[in-house]
């Protein structure tokens, strides 16, 4: 990645671009039974590119529902914190974060903001365009991984700071990856910092389903793109039509399931990992898990992590939350 820097804008790359995805991952994943990928294979910028495209669809409504939620209530976070850092896990094309640059600006507050991604493409493309809109903002991109990131945070420069979190990523961690990434936002914040979280709330299960099964096909390309990103960085060669996308809700785990299905029996080779595995017809990869979360149960584990929620929001039908919390 081209390290391009100016009064304006640092780049920090966390980790080597090819090291950001650690290939252990994928034979261990490939070998238990029933077979998982890591969903952070999802986003290379192609992966990145579709994801963008799931969050403008009719049937997902997580991200305009946020969104809307962030529209009311972006300048009484700006006025709860203060002149603030902002520093985003998994900031994609930093979308909603402008809602949060405008208010920041709008109280006069400095503009400081580090945005977090695994893809460097789509972090180089949305730091001209910030800051040509923000022309008081500074910006510290980081590539890498939020493990990485967290641990190799650009020094402070402001006396507060807001680690932000939204889209309901949180989701996308089982429950003891939830517990560890508490504890690791609350080593990197000094009391009296913030954390501002985005979840996706428990609701009917046809609306959820529909989110992850759109009409257009695009969740199942995205699902797919795992597939893509596994042949074009280890010589793999999956027959992508192949494969089959699946999602449906558990009720027990209050979770979305996505799987890739096998449409036949197949051999499998990644010539870089010198790795090959197998598949009976119907064989399946479980490839993310997308929890839905209820409000009472996250606040309390916010708040064994000293995180205290002080203000939350929802939309009308409460299918989305927005928590400001405060670190104790
Ligand atoms: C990024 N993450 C919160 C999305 C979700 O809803 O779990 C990823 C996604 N998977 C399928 N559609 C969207």
């Amino acid at each position: 990645m081209p390290i391009e820097q100016s009064s304006r804008l640092r780049w920090i790359e966390v980790a080597p671009t090819e090291a950001v995805v650690h290939d252990i991952d994928i034979i261990q994943g490939l070998q238990q039974v029933p077979k998982t990928l890591p969903c952070r294979y999802f986003y290379d910028d192609r992966g990145s590119a579709l994801f963008e495209q799931i969050c403008d669809l009719p049937e997902y409504y997580p991200t305009r529902t946020e969104q809307a939620i962030l529209e009311d209530c972006a300048l009484e976070i700006a006025q709860t914190t203060g002149a603030c850092e902002l520093v985003e896990l998994g900031s994609g094309s930093s979308r909603k974060t402008r809602l949060l640059l405008e208010a920041y600006q709008q109280l006069n507050h400095p503009l400081h903001y580090a945005p977090i991604d695994v893809s460097a493409g789509i972090l180089q493309d949305t730091a001209p365009m910030l800051l040509r809109q923000y022309p008081t903002l500074n910006l510290c991109g980081l590539v890498g991984t939020y493990e990485q990131a967290l641990s190799n945070l650009p020094p402070v420069q402001l006396d507060r700071r807001m680690l932000i979190f939204l889209g309901s990523t949180l989701g996308n961690l089982n429950p003891q990856e939830c517990d560890r990434f508490f504890t690791q936002i609350q080593q990197s914040l000094q009391p009296g910092d913030f954390f501002l979280l985005g979840v996706d709330l428990q609701k009917p299960i046809e609306i959820v389903e529909a989110a992850y099964n759109d009409a257009q096909g695009i969740t199942a390309e995205f699902n797919l793109n795992i597939l893509h990103h596994l042949n074009d960085r280890f010589q793999g060669n999956f027959a992508i039509d192949q494969f089959a996308h699946s999602a449906f809700y558990n009720v027990h785990r209050h979770q979305i399931e996505m799987h890739l299905i096998s449409l036949k029996p197949q051999k499998v080779l990644l010539q870089k990992l010198g790795y090959q595995t197998s598949f009976y017809a119907q064989e399946t990869i479980h490839t993310e898990i997308s929890r839905k979360f209820d409000l009472p149960t996250l606040t309390v584990d916010l708040k064994q992590r000293s995180l205290n929620s002080v203000h939350i929001w929802t939309d009308p039908q409460k299918w989305f939350a927005l928590l400001l919390c405060q670190r104790q």
